[in-house]
């Protein structure tokens, strides 16, 4: 069954920006001149996504005002002649795309905030992206590939897909972290006898647990905000307990899906970046750009006369 519909749960408070969002939607944060929603939404377009669904909340309308039409905007910037300006706003909602919007009221957890969508996405496979996971452009030339790759895979065998990235043990605490299927036959190993995965590769899951202790952790990798999931989700979505932080994790659902259906995890190419972490959004803000022709020169001729490296 084709996907073409993809789940972005938008209705977290984003705590960890504050105060930065106090009143603007983490997700409307920029990185140089675009907010973090616009690289995921033109992530899912590339994927091949036709039918976007934002689950939200009341203070989030900076969202769907971004993707709506603006007339009075793109009448002036007409009037002034700024074609650029026009061009680039009307594409910011890509033509043939759709964007739906429901309501998650309250925040009980990213399983909660799915199942809100469950009248919208109707019977069909789908995708599910976190806005706060930014996927690096630079780090790998295929990585545009990567959503797309594992909707292919789940078109072709009908398993569940999670993309996964390996952490620092020490920070397998922030992450959903999964365990492979025959692991102790893995060909590589790192240094302390763990198994490794090659990029792009998918490996069969044999569990998963959400913010495990280092102790507890069974590897470290760590799910990475992509997941395309088949259409019988809705039923272990609707069992699934509360669990870590007093909210119904989407691990949990999984972890439920799990014993009756197979789980593949897709090993990320190239790197992720959290951007919901103020550190990992000023990393990200850097990264993009230094890569911008625009202002790569200006920027690294700032670094270097501004004795900011010293
Ligand atoms: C969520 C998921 C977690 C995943 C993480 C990053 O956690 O519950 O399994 O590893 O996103 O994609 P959150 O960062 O919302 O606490």
């Amino acid at each position: 069954m084709k996907v073409t519909k993809a789940v972005i749960p938008v209705a977290g408070l984003g705590t960890r920006m504050l105060p930065a969002t106090k009143s603007i939607p983490k997700e409307m944060l920029p990185i140089v001149d675009k907010p973090l929603i616009q690289y995921v939404v033109n992530e899912a377009v590339q994927a091949g996504i036709r039918d976007i669904i934002f689950v939200t909340h009341s203070s989030k309308n900076a969202i769907e005002n971004h993707f709506d039409r603006s007339f009075e905007l793109e009448s002036t910037l007409e009037k002034r002649v700024k074609r650029q300006q026009l061009a680039e706003i009307r594409a910011i909602c890509p033509k043939n795309i759709t964007i739906m919007h429901v309501r998650q009221g309250e925040t009980r957890g990213l399983a909660h905030a799915i199942s809100k969508a469950k009248e919208l996405v109707r019977g069909e496979p789908f995708a599910v992206i976190l806005p706060d996971v930014l996927i690096d452009e630079f780090s790998c030339d295929s990585l545009k590939d990567n959503l797309k790759e594992m909707i292919a895979r789940f078109e072709e065998n009908g398993k569940t897909q999670i993309m996964v990235e390996k952490v620092a043990r020490e920070s397998v605490k922030n992450y959903g972290i999964i365990d492979f299927a025959g692991s102790e036959n893995a060909e590589n190993r790192d240094e302390h006898g763990h198994a490794i995965y090659a990029p792009g590769s998918f490996v069969s899951v044999s569990s998963l647990v959400e913010k495990p202790s280092v102790e507890e952790a069974p590897s470290e990798y760590a799910i990475v905000g992509r997941y395309v999931l088949p259409d019988n989700i809705w039923e272990y979505l609707e069992y699934t307990p509360l669990g870590a932080g007093d909210e119904i994790q989407l691990t949990d659902t999984l972890k439920l899906l799990l014993r009756e259906n197979e789980i593949e995890a897709y090993v990320l190419k190239g790197r992720s970046m959290d951007c919901g972490s103020k550190l990992g959004y000023i990393e990200a803000f850097i990264n993009y750009s230094m890569h911008d022709t625009r202002y790569a020169q200006a920027l690294k001729e700032y670094v270097r006369n501004s004795g900011l490296l010293d």
